[in-house]
């Protein structure tokens, strides 16, 4: 007992000896002694404020703190605004809700909202330092061999790889003496691709840069081929394609060729705000038809094939080659964003091959 509480004691105070008063003023006392928290981890999806704002509110009233109608809506438009900053600065933003008990005579849930947004070079590089090699697969794409093979024989080509990774095209290509450039964005995987070229003493050359950066600028009209394999399903929007296919129009000489693959979307559907935050969230970028038509308006570039990825690489690539990766089946068939075990999900992974006019 302390000072404060003797002055209370008085006789002309009435008696309690109700059990049931005193029992609630014992748990009152008690629930200073409560203590608990936590921290729920959202990724930053504006479209799916209703289903959070829902976990959230039962969560609190599962813990006895159910929110004030004024709280909710406080709490609501601070999430909202978080999920969408977040979505804007990178699709793997995670919105992280901290919520503490508060102790007594204060009721309820103290809460903190953040939003941790890792960069794309940060993600990948907790690939390297947690994923087993190799990361992307052991053996090249078949569609990237078969359309080298297509040029004239032993010709050595000037080949650029954007967004070449760890090397699986690149590395394969500069050793059967073609002179590859590889631009990227990962310093983690730029040093691997730096290691094996000393090693091996391959012509090949490592740029670090993002190919969206109007900055980031190769030699014009030099490449004779130059690839982008499961990089687009990195980008964001169709100005975003539409960058990359200028500048590829850019880089690769007349008579060149293109090749990319990128999830398209099946005639018919087109997917909504959600469907496409969700893909974006899983490296699988959604294009209909018509905005990779808008995307290569006016562009110097003339599709020559256009073929379904995970069928023409279950074909050609070696048995043993099969699958690249635990994850490329589910990714490629767009299981990533829609996981339906006995149907089809409306896109498709698909090899785009075009020459430069
Ligand atoms: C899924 S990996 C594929 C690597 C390689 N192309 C392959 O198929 O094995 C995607 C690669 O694209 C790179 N990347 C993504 N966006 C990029 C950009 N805007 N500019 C340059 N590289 C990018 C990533 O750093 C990563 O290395």
């Amino acid at each position: 007992m302390n000072q404060e509480q003797t002055l209370f004691i008085s006789d002309q105070l009435p008696l309690v000896t109700s059990p049931a008063i005193l029992k609630k003023a014992v748990i009152y006392k008690l629930d200073s002694y409560i203590s608990g928290g936590g921290e729920l981890a959202f990724p930053c999806l504006p479209g799916m404020l209703e289903h959070y704002i829902n976990i959230v509110e039962s969560l609190f009233s599962h813990l006895g703190r159910p929110m004030p109608k004024e709280r909710q809506l406080q709490l609501r438009q601070m999430i909202e605004r978080k999920l969408a900053e977040g979505f804007n600065i990178s699709t793997s933003s995670i919105l992280v809700i901290q919520y503490e008990l508060v102790k007594p005579p204060k009721k309820g849930m103290a809460c903190q909202v953040t939003v941790r947004s890792p960069t794309l070079e940060e993600q990948y590089k907790s690939w390297v330092e947690k994923r087993k090699p190799p990361l992307f697969g052991s053996h090249p794409d078949a569609r990237v061999l078969a359309t080298v093979a297509e040029f004239r024989k032993n010709t050595s080509l000037k080949i650029l790889d954007v967004g070449g990774g760890t090397g699986r095209n690149a590395l394969p290509l500069a050793r059967k003496g073609h002179s590859v450039d590889v631009l990227e964005l990962t310093p983690a995987f730029i040093e691997q691709l730096q290691t094996a070229i000393a090693t091996e003493n391959l012509s090949m050359n490592v740029v670090k840069g993002d190919i969206l950066d109007p900055l980031t600028r190769m030699q014009p009209a030099f490449y004779q081929l130059s690839i982008a394999t499961e990089v687009v399903s990195h980008f964001r929007d169709v100005e975003q394609l539409r960058l990359f296919l200028a500048k590829m129009s850019d880089f690769i000489c007349p008579g060149g060729m293109l090749l990319f693959n990128i999830f398209l979307t099946v005639d018919g559907y087109v997917p909504d705000e959600l469907v496409r935050e969700m893909a974006q969230l899983s490296w699988s970028s959604l294009f209909t038809a018509k905005e990779f038509a808008t995307a290569m308006h006016g562009l110097p570039l003339a599709i020559v094939s256009n073929e379904l990825v995970i069928e023409y690489e279950r074909q050609h690539l070696p048995q043993t080659a099969w699958p690249p990766t635990s994850w490329f089946e589910s990714w490629a068939t767009g299981r990533d964003i829609f996981p339906l075990a006995n149907a089809r999900p409306p896109v498709e992974l698909r090899w785009i091959l075009c020459r430069r006019m």
